[in-house]
């Protein structure tokens, strides 16, 4: 209200009522910095999580994104008379506790379930989770001691997981997975395109690939069967993918591709940002320093990638030169 008079709360009305009742001086330039604040915090906040170590989640009631992978096994136990389930990069065994809480006797004793887990320190929590279910007697420490499972897995997971590898290993660790698969296998990808925290999983820094991107990976000719949690609290949040096996191949062309789809994705994200009104709400700080840190991520593992192509080819011409060399000496012998 001004002078007598009510208006409609347009943005541009609460600018100049604010300036009106703490006068357009050093005290509005405040009350902005506080009304900006949560953007602000948020932000920086994310930036500097960002040089920290990743952490693993626990289990839980109702937990949304084990709902969604569920949903896949759950068919996959219909249709089978046994499941033979990896867990890639299992962490605490989160997934292995959802289904013995969840699957009764019958299920259970269905389900071979094979974790991989590089750190020793969680073996025991995920042999606990697991129980009999526990596919042999051991968690495997590295995804290249899986030869004894090649072709028989049925569905093999990486939930939180491929952000946490680095992208120069990625051409090798998918296709031990593809190769553990049997020939109806899927692997199913879930990633939270929102983290609420910044992490550096390894030098190169954490990359999220949307399904455009995964299916560039996968050297797909169609999108991948992709479903984002139906709940409004995690719209636009929890994707998962599922990629069968059939057709799915990863090299060295299709990681640099995918990572320069997402590149572009992620430049013309910034760019919006830039342009559109601000909410100034602490989720959307948070989002433009994970966009602004993946796409740094995403050049820093561009330039990797370079270098070693680079290096290996070095490495490769003294053995042309070699090759030459003795195709020269024995059509001189002839
Ligand atoms: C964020 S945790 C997710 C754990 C579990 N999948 C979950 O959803 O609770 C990521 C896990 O991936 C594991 N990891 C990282 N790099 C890996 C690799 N190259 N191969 C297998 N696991 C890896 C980490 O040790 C960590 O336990």
């Amino acid at each position: 209200m001004e002078g007598g008079k009510l208006s409609a709360p347009g943005i541009e009305r609460c600018h100049e009522a604010a300036k009106l009742l703490v006068g357009s001086g050093e005290n509005f330039e405040k009350l902005k910095n506080f009304l900006q604040e949560p953007f602000n915090w948020a932000a920086v906040r994310f930036a500097a999580e960002s040089l920290m170590l990743p952490k693993r989640a626990d289990f839980q009631e109702e937990d949304p994104q084990l709902f969604q992978i569920s949903s896949v096994i759950g068919k996959k136990l219909q249709a089978n008379k046994e499941v033979i389930l990896l867990d890639y990069g299992a962490g605490k065994g989160r997934l292995a506790r959802m289904l013995k809480e969840n699957l009764n006797a019958i299920q259970r004793k269905k389900i071979k379930y094979i974790a991989v887990e590089p750190d020793g320190s969680c073996e025991e929590e995920i042999r606990q989770s697991a129980g009999d279910m526990l596919a042999g007697s051991r968690v495997i420490k590295d995804g290249k001691n899986l030869s004894e499972y090649t072709g028989k897995v049925d569905v093999a997971v990486l939930c939180n997981v491929l952000h946490e590898i680095e992208p120069t290993q990625w051409r090798n660790e998918l296709t031990i997975i593809l190769q553990a698969l049997n020939s109806q296998g899927s692997l199913i990808i879930c990633e939270d395109h929102a983290i609420p925290a910044g992490e550096l999983p390894h030098k190169l820094g954490f990359i999220i690939l949307d399904a455009g991107e995964l299916k560039t990976l996968f050297s797909l000719e169609e999108k991948p069967h992709c479903k984002w949690h139906p709940d409004d609290r995690y719209k636009d949040r929890l994707l998962c993918v599922e990629i069968t096996k059939e057709k799915a191949t990863v090299n060295d062309t299709s990681v640099k591709s995918a990572l320069q789809d997402l590149s572009i994705r992620l430049k013309s994200l910034i760019k919006n940002m830039r342009v559109e009104p601000k909410t100034l709400k602490a989720r959307e700080g948070r989002m433009y320093a994970l966009y602004s840190q993946m796409l740094v991520n995403c050049q820093f593992t561009l330039e990797e990638l370079s270098q070693k192509q680079r290096r290996a080819n070095i490495v490769d011409i003294p053995k042309r030169h070699r090759a030459k060399k003795s195709t020269l000496s024995s059509l001189r012998s002839e």
